[in-house]
């Protein structure tokens, strides 16, 4: 197997770099070698987040360095809803980064009838993988969810894929509770015009919404009105 990773054209008058073969670029380390990976330093840095609707310029950078660029069009086609008042984006910005992502599906007639009730949708919550577990995802959800009370909305719904266990606990801790499944299909068209079918069998979670600031909700048990 020959590597060509990092292999620059040559500055006139040298010789191309040689390619590393396999054998090569896995032998053992000279005794001369840092060891791989070597903490030099470690030091706190302390930033804000802000959460925020998505604006347009946001739209290439929510494609997260090429991450979610098959989400291409269903960004733009979300986008175009938040401008009708159909959907709110809306993103944790770190330094004008959106570094965490969630979507709300407004009710809409469709909605009403299958739950016979003013339902928002919470949908796509994701935090950039380095931003985990620092209470990102939380803020985004209960930021979703005074949204939706400020619109006079009394339950925020919640899918989520049947193996994924943590972020059901996340839901539950957060007062979401298991209503009714769902077989998940869907289907997208990628930024190369890609159609792809997508089946993701999810649990459906619903939460009563209080009016009181979503960080005093408590975790109790919800019943269907
Ligand atoms: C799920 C997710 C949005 C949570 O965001 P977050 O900013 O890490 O969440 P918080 O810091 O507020 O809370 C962390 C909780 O999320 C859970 N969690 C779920 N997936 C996690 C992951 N990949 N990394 C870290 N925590 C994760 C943790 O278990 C933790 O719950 P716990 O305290 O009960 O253990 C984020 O982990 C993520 O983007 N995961 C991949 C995409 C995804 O699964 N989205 C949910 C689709 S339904």
């Amino acid at each position: 197997m020959i590597l060509k990773k990092n292999r620059r054209k040559p500055e006139p008058g040298m010789t191309a770099p040689r390619d590393l073969t396999a054998a090569e670029a896995e032998a053992a380390p000279a005794p001369c070698a840092p060891p791989e990976g070597q903490v030099l330093e470690v030091y706190p840095v302390q930033f804000s987040i802000t959460l925020r609707l998505a604006n347009r310029d946001d739209l290439p950078r929510l494609e997260w360095f090429g991450q979610l660029i098959h989400y291409r069009q269903i960004f733009l086609r979300t986008f175009a809803d938040q401008q009708a008042g159909r959907r709110l984006m809306l993103v944790a910005d770190v330094g004008n980064f959106p570094v965490g992502q969630i979507w709300i599906h407004l009710s809409d007639a469709e909605y009403d009838e299958r739950y016979r009730q003013r339902r928002g949708y919470l949908y796509a919550l994701r935090v950039l993988e380095p931003f985990r577990g620092k209470g990102i995802g939380t803020r985004l959800i209960q930021r979703a969810e005074s949204l939706l009370v400020e619109r006079g909305y009394r339950w925020s719904v919640i899918a989520v894929t049947k193996d994924n266990n943590a972020a059901r606990r996340l839901y539950e801790r957060l007062g979401y509770r298991v209503f009714t499944d769902d077989p998940g299909e869907w289907q997208y068209v990628d930024h190369l015009g890609n159609v792809h079918v997508v089946k993701e069998p999810s649990w459906m979670l619903q939460k009563r919404l209080q009016s009181e600031p979503a960080a005093a909700q408590t975790d109790r048990p919800v019943s269907e009105e």
